[in-house]
């Protein structure tokens, strides 16, 4: 397979970055030629840039401040990022957004950080990459109000009624391994409902990797299955599916 694309994998986070290269290249031997590096420091983000720079035709940069990073960013980080925007040194701006999971303490300072980057993202025309998790009804209501850039939402996850929501918006619905879990009954759903061409693959490396290789770490390479699975579930021809995929993902950079 060629012409797989990985619109959301950490390569330059600790675990992967230690064997980035070999990494890379397993990830172009299974044919995954569209990565974006999803950077969550400044350190992440300045070993993500060489690799664009030797393969700017495969490779993409984003960073933003992560949602749990709120109880702790200022000015300074915002003046950072904002600069980053500024000197186009990023192709897209997150991932941000809102994350009630673990900690629900600090929900103002969340809603706060997310609003005033995608202020940042709106000022330089960046597209925004969401993470959205056990907080589905302020985001929606805070990417309505402020979002005027495209959306990427990352390894979506919430319902099919939230998702219908989400596509009245100018977005995108990225699916990560998750959906090719057995136990996993919405993921499948929403792959089947989300159109073709608003449909994006990733795998959140290192995180989440699919089956057949659940419980290990995670890799670009392994995007392949879950592009598989969503063909599987949509009736569709893979290669056509991939092409689409692509295509879909380029148009937020038209
Ligand atoms: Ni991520």
């Amino acid at each position: 397979m060629t012409g797989l694309t990985d619109t959301h994998c950490h390569l330059t986070c600790d675990e992967l970055y230690e064997d980035a290269s070999a990494v890379i290249a397993r990830a172009k031997e299974a044919g995954v030629d569209s990565m974006m590096i999803m950077c969550t420091s400044p350190t992440e983000l300045e070993h993500a840039f060489p690799i664009r720079e030797s393969d700017p035709d495969t490779f993409r940069v984003a960073f933003g401040w992560f949602p749990e990073d709120a109880s702790w960013v200022s000015d300074k980080e915002l003046a950072y990022l904002e600069q980053l925007a500024a000197e186009h040194k990023i192709d897209v701006l997150g991932e941000i957004g809102l994350d009630y999971h673990f900690d629900t303490s600090f929900k103002e300072k969340q809603k706060d950080l997310m609003i005033r980057q995608i202020e940042i993202a709106n000022r330089y025309g960046l597209p925004i990459a969401i993470h959205m998790r056990d907080a589905s009804k302020d985001c929606m209501d805070i990417l309505k109000t402020y979002a005027k850039t495209p959306i990427i939402f990352h390894c979506y996850s919430g319902s099919t009624e939230t998702m219908k929501e989400a596509l009245k918006l100018n977005s995108m619905i990225s699916f990560a391994g998750t959906v090719t879990f057995k136990n996993n009954k919405q993921g499948p759903a929403n792959v089947i409902a989300c159109p073709a061409d608003r449909i994006l693959s990733e795998t959140d490396a290192p995180f989440l990797a699919p089956v057949p290789k659940r419980g290990k770490r995670n890799e670009p390479a392994y995007v392949q299955y879950t592009v598989e699975k969503m063909a599987e579930l949509k009736e569709m021809d893979p290669e056509d599916l991939k092409k689409q995929i692509r295509a879909n993902f380029n148009s937020l950079f038209q």
